[in-house]
């Protein structure tokens, strides 16, 4: 619709100048002020006459039915003055001219303004940390991180994904401690990241017993940093095991990074932020450790280097900005944690502002909330955790009996029954608004009723098979037409998609695309359900039917796209 408020927001200005020549407003000012009417039923969009009284010394509902009289637009069918509003209706010539043949004409580009043109955005995403779990936790910086890229990226952004691993730190001294006193390299080959977990936590549940542990810990990490060769290897080691496994669970959700410098990346690069900050002066030491105070904005202080001098996380993550800056050179560094890091960001971002570094307002934190199971909280202290592969395949598995129930004929179900399983549970997840702890239920994901990833799959598909029915049919023969509400809506709602991805952009916000899907997906089955498509008498309306499913397909798949889902044909 945002093309529609344009074109209507100059033939709404000429009328209004029409009949008050000195009026100081400009189409951007009407644009702002068009509102949605609540039921689409009273118009498509609405021009609201109360700030106009001022201006024009009239009452609002003199002034609408005055602009009623002397507008006109050929992308409007009718306009209607109702209690100090012009409801104004979009006419089929615009649905079909500046709708649908615009998404026949820009295919996968439908939606997009080009707006992030010649300009960079960074995404820093996923980053598990090396050996421990990847669980559910994680699901929110992957997927939204991974969606907000792909937005971007929609809108001209020269984008680059980066996966800071937690690839550095103490955990690696127990480790290494671990894997030498009980470790085995056939069982961690075979078991991959969980049995380096159980290392982990072996260490862990010993080291209660002996003390002695910890300083074993403490001196294996010390020799790693010092380059020391075997534990630099099994570091590695390490590394590439989790990777691999990592590597798996992006495979399914279709995501590949630009890069994997994690934090062991930039112990070279912090003493140079660390003599920065201690030039200018912001450096205090406090009970030996090096802090840079926030009292003045609210903030406990931003901890740089502890009372042995080693480094620590916020250091790292301004050593990794500077860096990045200079890489990159962004127009946007976003950072996709759980809200549980918030002030982690805050302060540091506080500290790079205070260090002088004019970008400082290009970091942008999106934070997300947490996520039970069944009404359960996780927690990685007493294990209760649940690791993303395995919902994975649960999911999976679920789908899999379903197609084998309903459809047993299907070919390549293995792949068809992975990109349901997966997008559902994404879907799921996606489609609360990120702030909000959400509770998952797989039942509900895995649902084909309701507004889920299993239903907009299937309406996808649905698209597909029609298509696939009409192949035959010369359909782009005829001049299209539309001959029934059900079409006109379809078109309404397909002609939001630009709007939809600049208002995900704006508020950090995939929830908006995933509920634009269902919005898409309700209008197709309603004209599905009451108009006939490849089966209609009338060639005409017979071959728009067809183009208006065409058209479908092309938005909800990029939609999916944008949100990490992978399409499939049929299900
Ligand atoms: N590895 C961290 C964790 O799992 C997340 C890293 C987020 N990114 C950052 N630049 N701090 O909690």
């Amino acid at each position: 619709m945002n093309n529609f408020k344009n074109l209507v927001a100059k033939d709404l200005l000429y009328c209004l100048k029409s009949i008050s020549p000195e009026l100081e407003l400009n189409s951007d000012d009407l644009i702002s002020m068009f509102e949605y009417p609540p039921d689409s039923s009273l118009g498509d969009i609405a021009f609201p006459c109360f700030k106009l009284s001022r201006i024009f010394r009239k009452a609002p509902p003199v002034i609408a039915k005055e602009i009623e009289e002397k507008f006109s637009s050929i992308v409007v069918s009718k306009a209607q003055a109702v209690n100090g509003y012009l409801n104004i209706f979009v006419s089929n010539d615009y649905l079909i001219k500046n709708v649908l043949l615009e998404i026949e004409d820009k295919k996968e580009k439908y939606g997009s303004d080009g707006s992030g043109k010649g300009k960079t955005a960074v995404f820093d995403y996923s980053s598990p940390n090396v050996a421990k779990p990847f669980h559910i936790g994680h699901l929110g910086t992957t997927v939204i991180g991974h969606s907000l890229k792909k937005l971007h990226e929609f809108q001209g952004y020269n984008c680059v994904g980066i996966n800071y691993l937690g690839d550095w730190g103490t955990q690696f001294g127990k480790l290494i401690t671990a894997y030498n006193l009980w470790g085995s390299d056939e069982e961690i080959e075979k078991e991959g990241v969980d049995g380096l977990v159980a290392l982990y936590v072996k260490f862990h549940h010993e080291a209660e017993i002996d003390e002695t542990l910890n300083q074993k810990a403490r001196d294996e990490f010390a020799k790693l940093e010092h380059g020391d060769e075997t534990n630099i290897r099994l570091w590695k080691w390490f590394v590439e095991i989790s990777l691999k496994e990592y590597q798996k669970t992006y495979k399914q959700l279709g995501i590949e990074f630009d890069s994997y410098k994690g934090e062991s990346f930039y112990t070279d690069k912090m003493p140079a932020q660390v003599e920065k900050l201690r030039n200018s002066g912001l450096l205090r030491i406090d009970d030996g450790a090096s802090i840079v105070d926030l009292s003045d904005y609210n903030m406990p202080p931003c901890l740089i280097l502890k009372k042995d001098g080693s480094t620590l996380y916020p250091t790292r993550d301004i050593a990794a900005a500077v860096y990045r800056k200079e890489t990159y050179d962004f127009d946007k560094c976003i950072y996709v944690t759980s809200a549980g890091q918030s002030l982690h960001f805050a302060q540091w971002f506080k500290v790079v502002e205070l260090m002088g570094y004019n970008w400082h307002d290009k970091l942008v934190h999106v934070p997300y909330g947490t996520v039970s199971i069944n009404g359960e909280k996780l927690a990685t202290r007493t294990g209760n955790v649940i690791l993303l592969k395995d919902l994975f395949k649960t999911a999976i598995e679920k789908v899999s009996e379903i197609i084998n129930e309903k459809n047993p004929n299907l070919e390549n179900r293995e792949e068809v029954a992975e990109a349901v399983g997966v997008g559902s549970v994404v879907f799921y997840y996606l489609y609360n608004n990120r702030i909000k702890d959400i509770n998952f239920i797989m039942k509900d994901a895995l649902s084909f009723e309701g507004n889920t990833g299993p239903y907009a799959q299937y309406t996808y598909a649905r698209t597909c098979g029609i298509l696939d029915k009409s192949k035959d049919f010369d359909f782009m023969a005829t001049e299209p037409v539309i001959s029934t509400p059900e079409e006109a809506d379809l078109l309404k709602v397909l002609s939001k998609f630009g709007e939809a991805v600049k208002g995900a952009i704006k508020e950090y916000e995939p929830s908006v695309i995933t509920r634009y899907i269902i919005d898409i997906c309700s209008a197709f089955n309603k004209f599905y359900h009451n108009c006939q498509i490849a089966t209609a008498n009338d060639i005409n309306v017979r071959n728009t039917r067809i183009r208006l499913t065409s058209a479908t397909k092309e938005v909800l798949g990029n939609a999916f796209e944008l949100i990490c889902m992978k399409k499939t044909e049929k299900i």
